[in-house]
């Protein structure tokens, strides 16, 4: 089970810091892996706060290159510099606000797995196209012209566009199927099973029903992640499922 926090543009150095206090005392379980994305300038910082903690630190985003004349971008070699293991690329906001298209985050995927970096590679449809019943067609293409080479120690986050932030979510089966839908893609192309996070308006509502769903490994959390206390919830949310579940 693997919980990820993309904090997005959010938190600075003194709300970073409050949160991190707030991991000290708190007893993390061996069976849920934890990943937190902060700011690229909080990458370090963070990394220091938390090094006596079982929780990994990871990029919101890496270039496709590891050195060169590229004004504000940051290299995946920076990343793994700086303790990063992870990386999540092809974030929605990404291919919106940046206009990175599925060949560049194929690069960029690319990049982060021959630096060692395990990639968060997003996926997801827009309302029209789930509307339309092209939900699965549109993700599959996603998959297909974004997987890179190696990624076996990756993972995938479906995150429908028309979630993140919304309050609304796709329904349980929808989950569920878009989820069997990738891990069957994923194992005919690598021959290998990955695990496949839900992201968009995950809550502490809504947290126990999406962990129920069999299809889910693990969680991309954005908003619910900024305060210690709900991230710890679904933390712990996490670990009941797997009691629950006599998965040890
Ligand atoms: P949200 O964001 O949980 O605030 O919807 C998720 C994401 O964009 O990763």
């Amino acid at each position: 089970m693997f919980i990820a926090a993309n904090w997005k543009m959010n938190l600075d150095k003194r709300l970073i810091l409050e949160f991190s206090n707030n991991l000290n005392d708190f007893k993390f379980s061996n069976q849920v892996e934890a990943c937190i994305f902060p700011p690229m300038t909080y990458v370090d910082y963070l990394n220091q706060l938390v090094s006596k903690l079982p929780i990994s630190v990871g990029g919101q985003n890496c270039h496709y290159k590891n050195f060169g004349a590229f004004t504000g971008e940051v290299s995946p070699k920076f990343l793994q510099d700086t303790g990063c293991e992870y990386v999540i690329v092809g974030h929605s906001e990404r291919r919106t606000f940046n206009n990175e298209n599925n060949n560049e985050i194929k690069l960029r995927a690319q990049s982060a797995v021959d630096t060692n970096l395990k990639v968060i590679l997003c996926v997801g449809e827009n309302l029209s196209d789930r509307k339309n019943g092209h939900a699965s067609e549109f993700v599959e293409k996603q998959l297909l012209e974004c997987l890179p080479n190696n990624f076996e120690n990756s993972l995938i986050a479906y995150e429908p566009i028309w979630s993140i932030g919304t309050g609304r979510i796709p329904n349980y089966y929808e989950i569920n199927e878009m989820h069997e839908n990738i891990k069957k893609i994923i194992l005919q192309t690598i021959n290998k099973e990955i695990k496949v996070l839900y992201g968009g308006s995950v809550n502490l509502a809504n947290i126990n029903n999406i962990l129920d769903i069999p299809n889910v490994d693990g969680v991309l959390v954005g908003g619910a992640s900024l305060k210690a206390k709900d991230f710890l919830a679904i933390y712990t949310a996490a670990v009941k499922h797997l009691q629950k579940n006599h998965i040890t």
